[in-house]
């Protein structure tokens, strides 16, 4: 950490003042490195000081410090910000976090009145304050980096709600659908995971100052005017669950993971059709990577990593998990362990999400491939409902055309190379119209459900995502 190693005399002793305590001997340095949070939690020092401004406005306004106290703590509090700002604050592991540097470097610029900023504050309730108002904040940031994910997907699907492709289970060709249904399929998924954002930004913008350390304080302070002055329209309602529970944290955490986990199946589809295997769709170059060694190929490495940082997301959630479990009432020093997977999961979202928006519009489909692996025998169900709609029991129907489809494919025969004679060798019941169900566009045509890949029911699903995104 730069300054590290050059801590002033004066602030050697400030941070002892801070915290001398019972204390007569300094902690080990090194102990000091391991227990420190302030080479993450810096990244907090904007919500720190616009937290400690609101306290300070409060305590003036209840009369707790004077008006004119009140505004040389601002006015300091500004002057550390800036210096944060620029980077030239020093910052030294000695202060611990990022709530013990500010006051600290307070303390040199406005002397003794820093010794009032923290009136009826602790650093638990100050800790959990700036995360909430953190996250309050990013998950902003991560809703509309969703919305225009979902944007990018739609307008895409656009142009493809007549594109055949085949629909699979278990990774076999299973039925016909269309690519926007497909895409569309994914654009619901980040729909719910934009609306789990949503609640869990609803989750951190609740007020937990005042709780102070774990019982609240004796001084007649006002919550309320610090919830307003933050803009939060809630305050936490029991003191030692302000300061313990992280479960709005957890909140992100678990939709951020679920996010991730949807960002990694859409990238593993999209692997999967880039190999010549598949051959459905061809990537951007500017999203992929040659090969050191083998001239010819182009490696869908963006995809590849969304599909693995999404591990980082479901071990970010378990780790809060696991700190938070067996955990007494009310803080301990566990909970520093939020703030970091809080972070991480955050800087592998956002450009997840970020990324694969931009890739989108770049894709190019191969629409006559997907058309044909569509055709073929993926089309059987259609031609054993088509026996149904004749009177035939479902199960009767589908071994008719079980055994039918069977010999077929031992054959070679096309189920559009099926002549009505042929049909009929099986079922009396198949008449001319059954030959042109055999046909991908006819079978998802009629597929016109609500939740159907018809493209009459993917236009309306369409037009309701255009006017709701
Ligand atoms: N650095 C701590 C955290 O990030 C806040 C300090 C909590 N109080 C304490 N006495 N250790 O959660």
């Amino acid at each position: 950490m730069p300054g590290a190693k050059t801590m002033s005399a004066a602030a050697q002793e400030a941070k002892a003042n801070l915290l001398r305590g019972r204390f007569a001997r300094a902690r080990l340095p090194e102990v000091e490195a391991f227990t420190a949070s302030l080479p993450f939690d810096r990244r907090l020092y904007r919500h720190d000081i616009h937290g400690s401004v609101a306290h300070v406005r409060m305590l003036a306004k209840v009369r707790l410090i004077s008006s004119a106290e009140a505004a040389r703590l601002e006015k300091g509090l500004r002057a550390v910000e800036r210096e944060m700002e620029t980077g030239c604050f020093r910052f030294s592991v000695a202060d611990e976090d990022i709530h013990m540097a500010v006051e600290r470097r307070l303390g040199e610029l406005v002397g003794a009145a820093a010794g009032k900023l923290h009136t009826a504050r602790s650093r638990n309730d100050q800790a959990v304050l700036d995360l909430r108002l953190f996250l309050g904040e990013e998950l902003e940031g991560v809703i509309s980096a969703t919305r225009r994910l979902r944007r990018s997907m739609l307008k895409v699907a656009e142009r493809h709600v007549d594109t055949v492709m085949p629909g699979y289970t278990h990774l076999q060709r299973a039925q016909p659908v269309s690519l926007a249904h497909h895409i569309l399929a994914y654009v619901e998924m980040f729909g719910r995971d934009q609306e789990r954002f949503a609640r869990a930004r609803s989750a951190a913008r609740v007020m937990p100052l005042g709780a102070g350390a774990l019982a609240a304080t004796t001084l007649p302070i006002d919550r309320q005017a610090v919830a307003r002055e933050l803009g939060f329209s809630a305050v936490t309602a029991n003191s030692l669950d302000a300061v313990s529970d992280r479960d709005f944290a957890i909140e992100f955490l678990a939709a951020g993971a679920l996010c991730m986990v949807h960002l990694s199946r859409l990238s593993e589809e999209l692997i999967l059709w880039s190999s010549t295997e598949f051959g459905f769709v061809v990537l951007p170059d500017e999203f992929s990577s040659g090969s050191s060694m083998m001239p010819q190929k182009k490696n869908p490495d963006l995809l590849e990593l969304v599909r693995a940082k999404t591990g980082r997301a479901l071990g970010n959630l378990q780790a809060v998990l696991v700190v938070l479990k067996g955990l007494p009432l009310a803080y301990n020093s566990d909970l520093q362990e939020d703030k970091e997977r809080v972070f991480d999961t955050l800087d592998t979202l956002k450009p997840a999400l970020e990324l694969t928006a931009k890739l989108w519009p770049r894709l190019r489909f191969e629409r006559e491939v997907m058309r044909k692996a569509a055709g073929g025998w993926a089309l059987a169900t259609d031609l054993a409902e088509y026996l149904v709609r004749r009177g035939v029991p479902f199960r009767a129907a589908h071994e008719t055309v079980a055994r039918l489809a069977r010999e077929a494919i031992a054959e070679g025969r096309e189920p559009d190379k099926m002549t009505l004679a042929q049909l009929k060798r099986y079922s009396p019941r198949f008449g001319s119209e059954a030959l042109a169900r055999l046909s991908p566009g006819t079978s998802i045509r009629a597929r016109k459900v609500i939740g159907g890949p018809a493209p009459a029911a993917v236009k309306r699903r369409l037009a309701q995502l255009k006017k709701a995104i």
